[in-house]
């Protein structure tokens, strides 16, 4: 197959669909490598590491979607990507179509086979291609936190560790999943007083378990919270209901008792935030203040790492694009129930249901427009 990997263009993107050891996988599995030059700039490899990789570096954007039957990619397409789409192209990476009805028609009226690595799932039902941003989000928090808590950041001017003779900062985490597990080792390991906060019983048990009597686990509600957080230097939010928006656990009430110049870092904000004083914000503008307390809400935080970020993604993408690539489309989706989930268009038809509901489009169930009978058990990973 020919893999194209292009630059990314969209704001502040420097991350990349590929690294130079993916390049080398797929050339040694026979496949044709064309990649944009800079592609992999903002992530630190230059062209001749892809080259060394056995990829063959392409001057135009144009030229790598044109020749290409694979486009690997982080980000969604944007803007000037859409007109280099092509009917039957096999389009790999995060689309993020529900809230993005004019990219959902670019992909269905150019008939690409849109696979999200976002609806892509494994055998034990999570969303493999997701946690590792979640990962990277969850450990920055800690270090973003740390860093607005000084004073001259506009914190309260806390250290997270405390010194002999001085209590540790207080951090509290909303949510013990992948951010809130990733936020909770960070700060232990800065030696912080932590308490995480979860519905989810069974899973406080594994966090004890893990954390022993590092950490403290409180049970979910209001109370807890309002309890909680009324003492915290540091708040972290990452709870998720998947495919819902997130819920409003603080709200701007609670927030009054929370300590002026405490931080929020509210991970869950590409949900709609857990506080409900959370708005997105950027990399270029990632602060504002409710109520005295500092919110950084950046809905993008892994963008801020590219590096770690790339790596990070194409440890859990490669596996999938090799299949993809060495089984053909077809095949590959048939064999692999999770992988089929990634779909969300093909052949002019939209194929992920939560994305039709989203935009009140027609939904054609992907066995159906495909002709196929989906296999019982995922086989991700297996390449
Ligand atoms: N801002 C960013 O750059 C960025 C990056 C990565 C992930 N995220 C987001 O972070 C959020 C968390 O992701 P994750 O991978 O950790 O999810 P996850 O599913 O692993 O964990 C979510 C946790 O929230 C808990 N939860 C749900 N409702 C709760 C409630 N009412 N009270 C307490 N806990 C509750 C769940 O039990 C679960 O343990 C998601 O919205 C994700 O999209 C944001």
């Amino acid at each position: 197959m020919i893999v194209g990997l292009p630059k990314e263009i969209k704001d502040n993107e420097y991350r990349v669909g590929l690294t130079p050891a993916g390049v080398r996988a797929l050339t040694d599995a026979g496949h044709r490598v064309i990649v944009e030059r800079s592609a992999g700039e903002g992530s630190g490899f230059e062209d001749s590491l892809y080259q060394t990789a056995g990829a063959e570096i392409i001057p135009s954007a144009d030229d790598v979607w044109g020749e290409a039957e694979m486009i690997v990619k982080v980000k969604e397409p944007v803007g000037p990507e859409y007109a280099r789409m092509k009917e039957g192209l096999l389009l790999f990476t995060y689309l993020h179509l529900a809230p993005d009805h004019e990219q959902t028609r670019q992909l269905l009226q150019h008939k690409v086979t849109g696979i999200a690595y976002e609806t892509i799932t494994d055998r034990r039902g999570t969303l493999p291609l997701l946690t590792p941003m979640s990962e990277v989000a969850g450990r920055m928090a800690v270090q973003v936190g740390a860093q607005y808590l000084e004073k001259m950041n506009g914190g309260r001017g806390v250290l997270l560790g405390g010194v002999p003779g001085v209590p540790a900062a207080r951090v509290v985490i909303l949510g013990g999943g992948v951010v809130g597990i990733n936020a909770a080792k960070m700060a232990v390991g800065l030696g912080a007083q932590v308490t995480v906060i979860d519905k989810n019983l069974d899973r406080l048990r594994e966090l004890d378990d893990i954390f022993l009597s590092k950490i403290s686990t409180l049970a979910s509600s209001a109370y807890a919270i309002h309890g909680a957080i009324s003492e915290a230097d540091l708040i972290i939010g990452g709870v998720l209901i998947p495919g819902a928006a997130a819920p409003k656990l603080v709200t701007r009430e609670m927030l009054k008792d929370v300590n002026r110049g405490a931080v929020v870092v509210d991970v869950a904000v590409d949900q709609g935030g857990c506080i409900e004083t959370t708005r997105p914000t950027t990399h270029s503008d990632p602060t504002y203040y409710v109520e005295d307390v500092l919110h950084y809400c950046v809905a993008n935080m892994p963008g801020a790492v590219p590096r770690t970020s790339t790596f990070a993604l194409t440890n859990a993408t490669l596996p999938y694009a090799l299949k993809l690539a060495s089984r053909g489309f077809l095949d590959a989706v048939t064999s692999d129930p999770g992988l089929l989930e990634g779909v969300n268009t093909y052949a002019g038809k939209l194929t992920y249901e939560a994305v039709a509901v989203a935009q009140g489009l027609d939904y054609t169930p992907v066995g159906e427009a495909l002709g196929i009978t989906p296999a019982s058990s995922s086989t991700a990973g297996a390449v």
